[in-house]
């Protein structure tokens, strides 16, 4: 049995930015199923979003949240979200952050899809890894304790309190309790359950599944990001600051087909509109064959592109072959982003007594039905932040909780189960067929008759899944196993998503239903609660917090 005052599970941007807080008061440590410096903050390219130009406000940055959400964000949180926002990109530079800077020496900035200033903070096209960076050091310097390479399995929870988590060492295969006065989940996204996607590998969706599977609640499920331009074939983000530079989308007749659907913003509309725009195009047949249309960079000039675009030039010259300072470059929409979550307040809390909540697995509601670009690290870093203050004075008034026994027990015979079945399929197949039908029938468009059919097929796959054949019957390094936990994550959050897309029959931000091509405020202005039942998902409403900005009609 292990104890510490805080557990804090998932090492990117969220979780390190907590531990910089709880560490200065409480014994804290930090589990990752992988190296904190390999979690998948380090991906984002774009930047983080802060009023800081002469001519923002975070006002200005808060409404342009708002209508680029949809009207679904929580605007209390919002504020919050857009006025400490400043605080933490400076609090970044100070500890050393290396932010890219314009010629009067300030904190460089582009405009992000659906904005109306100049807002994203950069680093180059690398600013997550450099955020990620700094904040690893402070954590190193705090002495941060990190079991990294541990992969979180359960909730360990007694009478009704949270008490910690149950974990596996992935290199021995000793699994664990860890009981803590505070558990804090900041495990990222669930890319991994479609078939496109930007994410890395790790997004399974664990924290979200844990959760939901020690009955707390998801929130917003239904709303999924998708990104207009990741690399067509392999996915990987191409970034929004392309776009935000001046880079043009090209259909195969060479047009600027977004002058058809968002002729004030055009290639910078937020993602929502552009990813259905560039679906559009292939669906009505001016794509190209195999489905992408083109990004051009060509005009930026060899010089602005290697400056400030560096990554992009490398990942596509690696992985198409093509180099974008001479020719355009093959792009498709893909998931990128979970807008739903764990709910958690402005502090991180949650509805389960001890544990919290931040980053991209909580759902604070300030990214509403669809994040603007540049939104993401900003959240990671302000509730992050935020769920370490809150955490570090509840810790001082609780005692470390009792046991965790029973329910490390209960989790060993769950794992041997798991690892000694052998009257069914292997994973591939499985994971296959759910990430193409979460992409086919659960993406971009979507429709009554998908949703239905991806839903008795996440149902065949569960049952399949409950009957699953592990072939690596060994302790150390069970990747196998892993994977087959992570397949079982990948499918609970699956479910809830469809159920939560069926049931929301309007169309909204980054929810689409060909069906209901309308946004409904009459029938739809709320948020989606979904419980775990034995019968399945049950889903619940939850009130929307408008203050200052009205629905409105949302044109760009
Ligand atoms: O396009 C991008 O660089 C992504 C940024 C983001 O998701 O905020």
């Amino acid at each position: 049995m292990v104890s510490h005052d805080v557990i804090i599970v998932g090492g990117g941007l969220a979780g390190l930015r907590a531990a910089v807080e709880t560490s200065q008061v409480a014994d804290t440590a930090l589990i990752s199923k992988v190296h904190p410096l390999r979690s998948h903050s380090a991906a984002a390219q774009g930047g983080i979003n802060a009023a800081i130009g002469q001519e923002d406000s975070w006002e200005i940055h808060a409404f342009d949240t708002i209508k680029g959400g949809d009207y679904l964000n929580d605007q209390p949180a919002v504020e919050i979200l857009c006025q400490k926002g400043i605080e933490e990109v400076f609090f970044m530079e100070h500890l050393g952050t290396p932010f890219s800077r314009s010629e009067d020496g300030r904190i460089a900035q582009w405009a992000a899809g659906g904005q109306q200033q100049y807002r994203t903070c950069y680093a180059g096209d690398r600013t997550g890894q450099v955020l990620l960076h700094t904040l690893y050091e402070q954590a190193l310097k705090q002495n941060l304790k990190v079991y990294q390479e541990w992969f979180v399995t359960s909730l360990i929870v007694e009478e009704g309190r949270c008490c910690g988590v149950i974990a596996m060492d992935i290199a021995s295969g000793r699994l664990e309790a860890f009981r803590a006065k505070a558990t804090i989940f900041c495990t990222g996204g669930y890319g991994r359950i479609y078939a496109r996607t930007t994410n890395g590998l790790s997004n399974t969706g664990d924290g979200m599944a844990v959760a939901y599977r020690a009955q707390v609640p998801l929130q917003d499920m239904e709303f999924v990001q998708f990104h207009p331009t990741s690399l067509f074939g392999s996915n990987i983000l191409v970034t929004e600051a392309c776009r935000g530079e001046g880079a043009y989308l090209l259909n195969r007749h060479n047009e600027r087909f977004l002058s058809r659907y968002a002729p004030g913003k055009m290639e910078l509309a937020p993602r929502d509109i552009v990813s259905r725009s560039i679906e559009t195009e292939i669906l009505e047949g001016r794509g190209f064959p195999g489905g992408y249309v083109l990004l051009d960079l060509r005009h930026l000039g060899e010089k602005r592109i290697t400056e400030k675009l560096g990554q992009v030039l490398e990942l596509a010259k690696d992985f198409t072959r093509l180099n974008p300072i001479h020719e355009p470059i093959p792009i498709q929409p893909a998931q990128h982003y979970a807008m739903g979550g764990i709910p958690a307040d402005v502090d991180g809390v949650t509805p389960r007594d001890g544990f919290y909540a931040a980053g991209e697995c909580a759902c604070v509601s300030v990214q509403g039905a669809n994040r603007l670009g540049g939104n993401a690290l900003l959240e990671t870093l302000v509730f992050g932040c935020r769920v370490g203050q809150r955490v570090a004075q509840d810790v001082k008034n609780r005692d470390l909780p009792a046991s965790g026994e029973a329910a490390l027990a209960e989790e060993e015979k769950r794992l041997e189960a798991i690892k000694n079945g052998s009257r069914g399929e292997r994973m591939g197949r499985i994971v296959k067929e759910l990430t193409n039908t979460m992409w086919d029938k659960v993406g971009v468009f979507r429709d009554e008759k998908g949703l239905r059919e991806a839903q008795d097929k996440i149902w065949e796959l569960q049952d399949r899944y409950s009957r699953l054949s592990v072939d690596d019957k060994s302790r150390a390094f069970n990747t196998e196993l892993v994977s087959a936990l992570e397949l079982g994550n990948m499918l609970t959050v699956a479910e809830v998503i469809v159920a939560g897309a069926l049931t929301r029959q309007e169309s909204r931000g980054g929810h689409f239903r060909n069906d209901y091509s309308q946004r409904d405020d009459k029938g739809f202005l709320h948020h989606t609660l979904a419980y775990k039942t034995a019968e399945g998902v049950r889903l619940e409403r939850k009130e929307v917090a408008i203050t200052r900005y009205q629905p409105a009609e949302r044109t760009y």
